[in-house]
């Protein structure tokens, strides 16, 4: 029995999987909402969808291989139709906090390549500002200690992430320091002011990149595009 919001999770999920149509190639994120929208997918291929995918995570790799879902990568393709990827916090101005997966870095490269990056969450993860969510920072595990140390200048305590009694590892090899600013006024030039960091790989803010957002509340998917809402 699934709990309200993963049933949330699963409506938006299975909805993103309508936007995808035959002979695409696509983004395909990471987390519990993206689970879904893999499993369409699946689903879809085994009724004759002709699609290939690039995985943000090994986990969605996995997935991807258990539903039937082909999977391609960047020496065969330029770039994507749409990646599809859920997200942690979405503000007024589609900007996004990601990461709570560990898996920004790949994701945010899935989202540069496609000419449509669709981000579908449950209605909790809407906020007015960004920051509630402790932020994602991919760090290289060298002089992690340093990088977190000038990460805290701009106004948080970072905290390792942890897993299995030891630092989590990244997809990547590296290092999650996640840092709760708590309230972002100038989400940009934060991005920029971290990215600038020696040591830091990137960052979980994805600014002006996403292009619609798929809201499921519970009793409909709410879209909003850039710059409109319908
Ligand atoms: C992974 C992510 C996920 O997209 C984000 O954490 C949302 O996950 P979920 O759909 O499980 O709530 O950024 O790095």
């Amino acid at each position: 029995m699934l709990s309200e919001m993963d049933q949330m999770k699963r409506a938006v999920g299975e909805e993103a999987a309508a936007y995808v149509k035959d002979g695409m190639k696509i983004g395909l994120g990471t987390g519990s909402t993206a689970y879904w929208l893999i499993r369409r997918l699946g689903e879809r291929v085994k009724s004759g969808l002709n699609i290939e995918g690039i995985p943000s995570s090994a986990q969605t790799e996995q997935w991807a291989k258990e539903f039937g879902v082909p999977l391609t990568d960047f020496s065969r393709v330029k770039e994507l139709d749409i990646t599809i990827d859920g997200a942690d916090e979405v503000d007024e101005n589609l900007h996004l906090i990601k990461g709570g997966g560990a898996a920004l870095f790949r994701e945010k490269i899935i989202a540069q390549a496609a000419n449509e990056l669709i981000i579908i969450v449950d209605s909790s993860k809407m906020v007015t500002n960004l920051g509630k969510y402790p932020l994602p920072v991919e760090v290289l595990p060298f002089g992690w200690e340093r990088t977190a140390n000038e990460i805290s200048m701009l106004g948080c305590v970072p905290n390792i992430r942890k897993k299995d009694g030891g630092n989590l590892i990244t997809d990547n090899g590296n290092y999650i320091l996640d840092c709760p600013f708590d309230a972002i006024s100038d989400p940009a030039r934060l991005n920029e002011e971290i990215r600038r960091i020696i040591g830091v790989v990137e960052t979980g803010l994805f600014i002006g990149m996403a292009d619609k957002i798929l809201v499921g509340n519970g009793k409909e998917i709410k879209v909003i595009q850039k710059n409109k809402a319908v």
